[in-house]
């Protein structure tokens, strides 16, 4: 990022989804974060995000230039026919590597978290606790922990424990 390109934070576009699935799938591949320990097929992953922004889910990107460096999606918790849970909906967020510990995760984070006022009356999410900064972030923003799968992440060696935490839209 320079002076010359300052980081832009907007909704999701369809032309944005070659470089968004890029800086996914790169994500996916540091296997310490995400649930995915591995690139998904482009295709695949593609059509998740277009389907999404298409069904007008709250979706926001960080651009510099024209590559997506960013992304924070928020779904439905469960399929519609699931009436008693239409309320609840799931946030995921990722930066690139060379993005984080900037303050860009936040900015990222409200915008997704204003377009859910009105929608949904609980956001959701999983973090895994050896996750620090993301812990923190979405404690700074109004989360708060509802629950902890103790030892519920394993992989390579390590184990760290699953927080579920909550935001509540009506709250804000
Ligand atoms: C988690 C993530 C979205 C946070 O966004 P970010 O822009 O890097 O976070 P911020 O710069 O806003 O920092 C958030 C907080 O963590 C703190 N922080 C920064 N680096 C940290 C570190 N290495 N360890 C602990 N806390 C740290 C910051 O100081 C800030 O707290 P403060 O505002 O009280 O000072 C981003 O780091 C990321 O994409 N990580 C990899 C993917 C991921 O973890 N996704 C979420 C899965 S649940």
């Amino acid at each position: 990022m320079t002076a010359a390109t300052p980081l832009i934070i907007r909704a999701t576009e369809p032309r944005d989804l070659a470089s968004l699935v890029e800086c996914l799938n790169a994500v996916f591949t540091e296997r310490r974060f995400l649930a995915f320990t591995a690139a998904l097929p482009v295709a695949e992953a593609t059509a998740y995000h277009a389907a999404n922004i298409a069904a007008g889910h709250p979706h926001c990107v960080a651009l510099d230039g024209d590559r997506v460096v960013g992304l924070c999606d928020v779904v439905p918790a469960a399929p519609p026919r699931a009436e008693a849970q239409r309320h609840c909906a799931t946030l995921g967020m990722l930066l690139a590597p060379d993005y984080r510990g900037r303050g860009i995760g936040e900015q990222l984070i409200r915008a997704a978290l204003a377009a859910c006022v009105g929608r949904w009356q609980r956001v959701q999410l999983s973090v895994y606790s050896h996750n620090e900064r993301a812990v923190r972030l979405y404690r700074k923003v109004g989360f708060v922990e509802e629950g902890r799968r103790i030892g519920a992440w394993q992989l390579d060696g390590e184990t760290s424990d699953i927080i579920d935490m909550v935001y509540f839209t009506h709250a804000s």
